[in-house]
Parts: C-alpha cells; sequence; structure tokens
C-alpha cells in the first residue's frame, strides 16, 4: 500500500509518498520561513497565502518525484488538527478535491501524533506504548501514547509553547527567526549559569503541565531593565546575548527534562518518544538522554529533518487506514490548541 499524505498547520507546506512499510518513496518541503522572518513570527494570514500558491505545486513535485500514478495509490491523508485555521483549510481543502476526482479514501492525520510517530517511522519497529513528548513551536504537550491509535493527554503548557518562548527571546535578543537555531548557536558561547532565570512549576510534582510565559518575562526585564522598549533600538553586547541565550535554554531545558522525567516516573513506561521542532534542539537532546538513561528508559528522538514539519510524519494514517477509519468528504478542521486547564 502507498498513500500521498498532505501537511500544511502552520508555516510549511508539505507533500510525501510513502509506503506501508513505513518508507519514504518522496518528500517535499517548502518553507515560508523566509516569508515570516521579518515580522519575528508567523503572520497567519500570510502563512494561509502562501499555502495556497504552493500547495499544488507541491503535492505534483512530490507525486513526480515519487514516480507514482494517482491510480497506483490507495488512501490520501492530510493533517486536520491542531493548527492556524486558515493554514489547516488549504491542505484539507486540496486532499478532498484529490480524493473525489481520483476516488481515494481520505485519512485524517492528528499533527501532534504524527510527530511523535516520526519516531516510529526512524526506529522502523513498534515503540508503543511510550510517553510521547512533542515541543514545537505551537506546543508543549506530554500524552501517554498507549498504541499508535491512543493517545492520552497527560500534561501540555498553559501558556506559551517552549518553541515560541525561543522565537520571542531570540527577537528580544535581535537574533534572527526562527529562535530555536539561532537561540541555540549563541548559547554555544554563553554561560548558561550567568542567569538564574525561572523555572516555571518545575518543582511542582502535582502536576505534568508546562509553563514558559513567565520565563519569557524574566529575560524580558534582565535584557531591559528599564521596561517597556522597542527591543531593535538596544545596543546589546554580544557576551549578553550569549548569556542569557545560554541562561534561557537552559531553563527550557529543565523544565521539559523535570515533567518528561515525571511522566516517565508516574506511568512507569520504559519508552520515550520526541518530537516537534524544539526536539531538533542538541543541547535538550543530550541532556534528556543523560536525564532518562540511568531510569532504564529507551528513548527515540525524531531524526533532525522529521524534528520541524513535514508530510513524511503522516504516515500514521496507515495505523487508521488499517483499522478501518476514514473519513467522509465533509470532514472539518480542528484548529484549536490542545491544552490543559
Ligand atoms: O514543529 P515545528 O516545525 O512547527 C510547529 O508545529 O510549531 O516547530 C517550529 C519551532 C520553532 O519555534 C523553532 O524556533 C523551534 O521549533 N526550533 C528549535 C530548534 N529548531 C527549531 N528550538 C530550539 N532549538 C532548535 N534547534
Ligand atoms: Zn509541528
Amino acid at each position: 500500500m502507498q498513500i500521498l499524505t498532505i501537511e500544511s498547520t502552520c508555516d510549511e507546506t508539505a507533500a510525501a509518498v510513502v509506503n506501508d512499510q513505513l518508507e519514504v518513496i518522496s518528500a517535499v518541503v517548502a518553507s515560508q520561513e523566509a516569508l515570516h522572518q521579518k515580522f519575528t513570527g508567523v503572520v497567519p494570514e500570510i502563512a494561509a497565502r502562501a499555502h495556497v500558491e504552493r500547495i499544488v505545486p507541491v503535492i505534483d513535485e512530490a507525486m513526480t518525484r515519487a514516480g507514482v500514478q494517482w491510480n497506483e495509490l490507495d488512501a490520501i491523508a492530510v493533517a486536520n488538527e491542531p493548527g492556524l485555521a486558515g493554514s489547516l483549510l488549504v491542505g484539507v481543502v486540496a486532499a478532498k478535491a484529490l480524493c473525489l476526482a481520483h476516488d481515494l479514501p481520505l485519512v485524517a492525520v492528528n499533527h501532534l501524533h504524527a510527530h511523535i510517530y516520526a519516531c516510529r517511522i526512524a526506529a522502523k519497529r513498534d515503540l508503543f506504548p511510550c510517553v510521547g513528548l512533542i515541543v514545537s513551536g505551537g506546543h508543549s504537550n506530554l500524552y501517554v501514547c498507549h498504541d499508535a491509535l491512543t493517545f492520552e493527554p497527560l500534561g501540555a503548557t498553559i501558556d506559551d509553547a517552549a518553541g515560541e518562548a525561543f522565537d520571542k527571546v531570540a527577537s528580544m535578543l535581535q537574533l534572527p527567526y526562527p529562535g530555536g537555531p539561532s537561540v541555540s548557536k549563541a548559547a554555544l558561547e554563553g554561560d548558561k549559569t550567568k542567569y538564574n532565570f525561572p523555572r516555571p512549576m518545575l518543582k511542582d510534582r502535582e502536576t505534568l503541565n508546562l509553563s514558559f510565559s513567565g520565563l519569557k518575562t524574566a529575560v524580558r526585564y534582565t535584557i531591559a531593565p528599564q521596561g517597556q522598549v522597542d527591543f531593535k533600538t538596544l545596543d546589546l553586547e554580544p557576551q549578553l546575548v550569549a548569556d542569557v541565550s545560554a541562561s534561557f535554554q537552559q531553563a527550557v531545558i529543565d523544565c521539559l527534562v523535570g515533567k518528561t522525567v515525571l511522566a516517565l516516573e508516574q506511568t512507569g513506561i520504559k519508552m520515550l518518544c520526541v518530537g516537534g521542532g524544539v526536539a531538533a534542539n542538541r543541547e535538550l537532546r543530550g541532556q534528556l538522554e543523560e536525564a532518562v538513561s540511568s531510569m532504564g528508559v529507551e528513548l527515540h528522538i525524531a531524526p533532525f529533518e522529521l524534528c520541524t514539519d513535514n508530510a513524511v510524519m503522516g504516515a500514521i494514517a496507515f495505523e487508521r487506514l488499517k483499522a478501518g477509519i476514514t473519513e467522509s468528504l465533509d470532514l472539518d478542521i480542528k484548529a484549536g490548541l490542545v491544552r490543559m486547564a
């Protein structure tokens, strides 16, 4: 069996052809990074319009590179939740139109579950049940993943996502968007113990929720103690930028590692799968490895190319297809963020 998968939840337009051995036949990603750079974050209206322009060429390219005809496909899968409403709609409408035109079944993909499934694709063997950690620009969530179809939420950020905090801090430090890679690069020259930033909710063992907005505010007042300023006009010493980057990054990592370890302790599960853009962070990868190895936990972190948004992880659709779960052509989007109270 082989399927076309489509991803347009945020600011990457992506399509892939994958088979039920979870082999990648083709994978195309059109990044919108350059379009959003000057706004230091994703502008939803610009993202939706760019998806409209790119979706057909990206799908064409994926099909051409795969050398596959429409009648050789078994289904079309599309991420319909969660994400930006305008962005999601473009992928979902394209998938429905193609299903109608080529008489193919439609399969819905949950983008967050797909981020975790990226580990399963790379491992080429079953990793369920596992604890799942998703850290991206829009989400920071912990799950118990009982099987590839059953994801039980354990906790989530109550305000900003980890990636969002990286992006905002980068903007304050006049580092380029996306913030994760630029802050982690600046952090290489910095002292992570220089600023003792808060680790919100880390000590509270009653909850697996996370919070990054207070940390972001603490960074803000370290850079500009005088309060309201235009960060673009600040004259920042390179060493301050490096030290703030390293100290901020360490605070985020402590929160993510701490809550993940707590989730593993509470569930007793010995398998951990980590995905999402922030999972590309080398410090986080190393420190997670260190923290869980002494617990006898097997750790799987998505390979770099499957951390940030892509369509390959939409291969999770095979799990639904095999369970006989397909959608009618009135499939809707579910834009909302998954957050715990
Ligand atoms: O998963 P993703 O591509 O999109 C969403 O679903 O949100 O994640 C994008 C996020 C951005 O906030 C970006 O700054 C962050 O992932 N990111 C990183 C790194 N690479 C990307 N954060 C920290 N360290 C990195 N190396
Ligand atoms: Zn994502």
